[in-house]
């Protein structure tokens, strides 16, 4: 549940569905699906319910307040209360959680200058108006005070202007970005994920390191394509694809940072310094580079580091000189995000050896032993976070998002309200069911069904096999709920394609067992990883170590760069010593890759005890 306050005359959807304050908007803010209720109060201060919400919610829902969020306008200042199972599912990842308040070490500093005269008689060295304004702001201990935008010389030399209390913002290796008249002595920074399916903002205080205000929502681009292939193909198809692509994510980036500064209460104008962390793919389509060469082989990034950046150049809604960072990249599919992650994670400072998985829609593994970093990428597809799975779904409320074989019966869990009827699978719902039904002995280890398994239904022809877990008349959505063959299939390629580069870094690193694994990423750490460990996706318990879920240790990189330039000047050290493992050139791959498909032995076969 979030609780923010809007003023008269606010709306909550941009009209075109678009997630402007976290709700989900299912429907795309049409007034159809009812999924994007809130509750305003006081209630005096809300415009009268449309037919929308008459039709969703009750006479007396709409007396205490309740409304749609696509539909309802304010008339008043009003407090809005979004309760979680309205919430985004990006904001239901975790995405937007607050990071640990971290001790601040800002690279930039916000330097007040008192009104001053300028000299009217120079002697000794001869000076201009930027270099005197330039050696007060060093006079008062700020360093790495350098002008180098003619913008600032221009602004500087308008009458006066140089003379009248001053606000520098300073980059300690930039130098100065932004000028504003007056003193002005907050300083925020902004920390940005950029993922395939999710954008997560997170709005810092660059003095205190507290981050005051985030924000998750969906990637609008995912409306182009799930995967970074499909989104890589539109720019080679399209001769406008890439600017497409570039505006929705900029444009997605600026509505989660407006809310954030909204409910901070603070404006753009108070920030000082953006940090980016993204896949290659996502990082090039914000910066605008063409990602062609990231889909053929040899899988090449346009750059492994980015220039320079300021907020001008990715169209954010900022001061154009605000200095941006984009986390540098290991290779074509091993981004700033997996750097980030270490970062967060001290993976590359850990004395024992650390396995780092994060799952999303592309998987990344590294693999860390004190003397050295690995790391791989493997396609392990949108199945794992629900899509391309028959009923698959988000982790929102409805979603089964656990499934079990106990007592000689399958059994699941929705999420939200257990007693509710299921609505679909999300992504660890389908891990849990893929390892039930093959401990149950309704999977056999080649992934098909037994088609004499109670549950297990098939078409006539013997083909199509499923296993219902609710029938239409006991599912929320009224129509069936099953794991289908081709939905097993998807999660036997994806659990092999994280056993595979799991096995090739231990082989590489010379490791036969690490003593943690921390399991991250959009879905990493949210699926039972006793029922991955079951699947054979990750290794046994005595292999892996002990095993510690993180959410969102990208966003958490992210604003540790921010904050603390000590830990920033880690981020290039990390890249260059990140080695990337190639796996689909290695002849033994297919070989391991086919055999990580097969699934385990059932367990508890016992012919007496099967049933649903
Ligand atoms: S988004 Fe569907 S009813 Fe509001």
């Amino acid at each position: 549940m979030i609780t923010f306050k809007v003023q008269a005359g606010e709306v909550l959807s941009d009209g075109a569905g678009g997630n402007l304050h976290g709700i989900r908007m299912d429907c795309g803010g049409r007034g159809i699906c009812g999924k994007c209720r809130i509750i305003g109060t006081p209630p005096a201060h809300l415009a009268p319910p449309t037919e929308a919400e008459k039709a969703h919610l009750t006479a007396a829902e709409l007396a205490d307040g309740h409304r749609l969020a696509c539909q309802t306008h304010f008339v008043g200042p009003a407090e809005v209360t979004v309760p979680d199972a309205s919430l985004d599912p990006a904001a239901a990842l975790g995405k937007d959680r607050l990071p640990p308040v971290m001790t601040p070490h800002p690279r930039v500093v916000r330097c007040l200058l008192h009104r001053a005269s300028f000299p009217q008689i120079l002697e000794g060295k001869a000076t201009g108006l930027l270099e005197w304004v330039a050696k007060r702001a060093s006079d008062t201990g700020t360093p790495g005070v350098r002008f180098r935008h003619l913008a600032l010389a221009k602004q500087l030399s308008r009458p006066g202007v140089a003379e009248q209390d001053l606000t520098l913002v300073v980059h300690r290796h930039r130098g100065v970005s932004t000028v504003w008249p007056g003193h002005r002595p907050r300083s925020l920074g902004l920390a940005i994920d950029v993922g395939t399916t999710t954008l997560a903002v997170y709005l810092c205080e660059l003095t205190t390191g507290r981050t005051v205000a985030s924000l998750a929502g969906l990637n609008p681009q995912r409306g182009i394509g799930e995967d970074v292939i499909s989104r890589i193909a539109h720019c080679d198809r399209h001769s406008k694809g890439l600017e497409t692509l570039q505006g929705l994510v900029r444009d997605g980036l600026n509505r989660l940072m407006n809310v954030c500064l909204t409910r901070a209460e603070v404006s753009a104008e108070d920030v000082d310094a953006v940090t980016v962390a993204a896949n290659p793919t996502m990082g090039h389509l914000l910066v605008g580079l063409h990602p062609h060469a990231i889909g053929v082989s040899p899988y090449l990034p346009a750059t492994r580091r980015f220039f320079p950046l300021v907020a001008a150049d990715l169209g954010l809604d900022l001061s154009p000189n605000t200095p941006v960072e984009m986390f540098p990249l290991v290779s074509g599919f091993v981004g700033g995000d997996t750097v980030a992650a270490v970062l967060a994670d001290d993976t590359h400072r850990c004395d024992g050896a650390t396995l780092l998985v994060d799952i999303g829609t592309n998987g990344e593994i590294v693999l860390g032993n004190g003397g050295g970093l690995w790391a791989t990428s493997c396609a392990t597809g949108p199945a794992l976070e629900g899509a391309r799975i028959s009923c698959g779904m988000r982790a929102v409320p409805g979603a089964v998002d656990r499934v079990t074989f106990e007592s000689g019966r399958i059994r699941y869990h929705v999420l939200g309200d257990p007693d509710r009827p299921p609505l679909g699978l999300c992504g660890s719902g389908i891990i849990d069911a893929v390892w039930a039904l093959s401990q149950a002995g309704a999977l056999g280890r080649d992934g098909r069904f037994d088609p004499t398994y109670p549950g297990v239904v098939c078409n006539t022809d013997g083909m199509g096999c499923r296993f219902v877990l609710a029938t239409p008349g006991r599912s929320g959505s009224g129509a069936e709920i099953a794991v289908t063959q081709h939905d097993v299939r998807q999660v036997q390629l994806a659990k092999a394609a994280v056993a595979v580069g799991i096995a090739f870094l231990m082989d590489r690193a010379g490791v036969t067992r690490v003593a943690r694994t921390v399991l991250t990423g959009a879905f990493g750490a949210r699926f039972d990883w006793r029922s991955a460990v079951g699947i054979g996706m990750l290794p046994t318990p005595e292999i892996i170590g002990s095993v510690q879920p993180r959410d969102n240790l990208a966003g958490v990189g992210a604003v540790m760069a921010l904050i603390d330039g000590n830990r920033a000047r880690q981020v290039h050290r990390i890249q260059n010593g990140m080695q990337f493992v190639e796996m689909a050139g290695d002849p033994g791959f297919n070989t391991r890759f086919v055999a990580a498909l097969a699934l385990p032995e059932p367990v508890a076969p016992d012919p007496a005890n099967r049933g649903q």
